[in-house]
């Protein structure tokens, strides 16, 4: 009887507990970040001679599985700058793509935003699906380092230009919800 006694107070001694932990997380809003930042990637694709000018290369080309470059791979260090001009850089933005979709232009990136200004110092983790065919996609931003400890957030794509194969630039609006 003793027994069951105990195992009743601690089952609801674990749930007040639990409900108070959860009570005091504060909700995320989402048009609350603790920190936003609106950037622009700019990617501009070697295309064999202008080794001086590009910041991306094909390591591998597309399949023939599906029409929308399915299989095909890009690594690039593509500079991140305040407005659409190919202003000074403020971060740059270094990792990969690749098209991962047969019925449709899907990209998945998986990059890092590498801080190094007066303004900040640190990096932030970023990867997730760009169904580029939508007028804004939201990826991940999984963590960061140095200003950017341990944060978490949500990027917005929004294709911003286009030029043939040689050239696209993608507003990023960064959306942080865990700053420390
Ligand atoms: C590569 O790009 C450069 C600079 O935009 C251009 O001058 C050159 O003609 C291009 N080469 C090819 C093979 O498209
Ligand atoms: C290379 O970039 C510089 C500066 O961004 C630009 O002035 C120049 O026209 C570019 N060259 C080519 C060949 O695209
Ligand atoms: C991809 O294909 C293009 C056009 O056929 C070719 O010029 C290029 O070298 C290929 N790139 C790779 C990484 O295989
Ligand atoms: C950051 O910038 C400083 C000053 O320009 C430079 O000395 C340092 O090597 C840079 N660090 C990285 C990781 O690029």
């Amino acid at each position: 009887m003793e027994g069951l006694a105990g195992k009743v107070s601690c089952i609801l001694f674990f749930l007040l507990f639990t409900q108070t932990v959860s009570s005091l997380k504060k909700p995320l809003k989402q048009n609350e970040p603790c920190k936003r930042l609106a950037l622009y990637y700019h990617d501009i694709m070697f295309n064999g001679t202008n080794v001086a000018n590009a910041t991306a290369a094909t390591v591998a080309n597309e399949t023939r599985l599906g029409d929308f470059k399915f299989g095909k791979l890009v690594v690039f260090d593509d500079p991140m700058t305040k407005d659409a001009q190919l202003s000074t850089p403020v971060a740059r933005a270094q990792g990969f793509y690749f098209y991962d979709m047969k019925t449709d232009y899907n990209a998945w990136f998986a990059y890092t935003l590498i801080f190094n200004s007066s303004d900040y110092k640190g990096t932030l983790n970023i990867m997730g699906a760009d169904m580029m065919m939508e007028e804004t996609r939201d990826l991940s931003v999984v963590g960061g380092t140095g200003d950017f400890f341990m944060a978490r957030g949500i990027v917005t794509f929004r294709t911003d230009a286009v030029a043939g194969a040689a050239y696209f630039r993608v507003q990023m609006d960064i959306k942080l919800y865990e700053c420390y």
